[in-house]
């Protein structure tokens, strides 16, 4: 079933001070089906982040159709988002500063989604000491987060993001600031706690690697997605054959593939045998040619 839609998602950011209007996201469109858990991979700059603000309910989309579960996030008041955001939404950031709390322990840092929700004491601790458990912190439930690992203190984040239950689980890069041994550690935990806790979990990276270790793997770029596949059989990003057409059409092609082509120029399209053909030969022959005359 089919949880996360988006549908034309534009967002553009407006700076005041410039009067600059940039363009972040242009006519994006995703589906997630529910419990899936996808990365979203893209060079710096293409959106990323924006994409996972908006489904967070942290910012607004500038025009589109976002809707998660029964709610579309396109049409709620600001107060709507934060009650969103607040109930819905659990969030693990690239910097721990923005998961922790740096002054209490982790067992307090655990709690503190849920006190915001009013639930109870006890069940707060219970939940607390499961989740801290899941993610291998048992024995480290007292200590404040500079007293842990880089890795540890991430798995702790991974556990605030799930307390009060949420819906969906959002990562922006979770594991930037992790060595790849560490990165590998936290994505089993990230993977076995969207298997057991069932919830749709959306991860971005820049890193191949780290995007692998998800179900499906979707390219943006440039505000748009691009190539999207799932990751079994994935052995490096050119392997990805598919790209998305929008409801108008109109598809992005994959960076790998940009790169050996020559933009603003027309290209070549051939329905043949039940396959679309897309060629740009001349350019091709024009570059086979002068590498020769070198
Ligand atoms: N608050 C902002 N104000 C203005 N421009 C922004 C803002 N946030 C992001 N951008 C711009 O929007 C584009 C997409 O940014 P972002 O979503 O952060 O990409 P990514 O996470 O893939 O690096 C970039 O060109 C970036 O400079
Ligand atoms: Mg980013």
């Amino acid at each position: 079933m089919t949880f996360i839609e988006i549908r034309d998602l534009m967002k553009i950011y407006y700076t005041k001070e410039t009067n600059i209007r940039v363009p972040a996201l242009r006519g994006l469109e995703l589906s997630i089906k529910e419990g899936e858990f996808i990365s979203v991979i893209g060079p710096s700059g293409s959106g990323k982040t924006t994409l996972l603000l908006i489904l967070a309910g942290m910012t607004d989309p500038s025009a589109g159709y976002v809707k998660v579960g029964d709610l579309r996030l396109d049409q709620l008041s600001e107060e709507e988002r934060s009650l969103y955001r607040r109930y819905r939404v659990g969030t693990l950031w690239q910097l721990p500063s923005r998961n922790l709390i740096w002054e209490i322990n982790i067992l307090e840092n655990v709690e503190i989604p849920m006190r915001l929700l009013g639930i109870p004491r006890e069940e707060r601790l219970k939940r607390a000491k499961e989740l801290l458990t899941e993610v291998g912190l048992d024995k480290r439930m007292n200590h404040k987060p500079q007293q842990l690992s880089g890795g540890e203190v991430q798995r702790a984040g991974l556990a605030c993001a799930l307390a009060h239950q949420p819906l969906i689980l959002l990562a922006d890069e979770p594991t930037g600031e992790l060595d790849s041994k560490t990165a590998g550690e936290l994505l089993r935990f990230f993977k076995h706690l969207n298997k057991t806790h069932g919830i749709t979990a959306i991860m971005v990276t820049h890193d191949f690697d780290v995007a692998k270790s998800t179900d499906k793997l979707v390219q943006i770029v440039d505000g748009r997605i691009s190539g999207y596949s799932p990751t079994k059989n994935l052995i490096t990003i050119r392997d990805m054959h598919q790209v998305y057409v929008d409801t108008y059409g109109s598809i992005q092609l994959p960076r790998h593939v940009i790169e050996n082509i020559t933009v603003e120029k027309e290209i070549h399209i051939e329905e043949k045998e039940g396959k679309i053909i897309l060629s740009q030969e001349e350019e091709k022959a024009n570059k086979k040619k002068k590498t020769k005359a070198k």
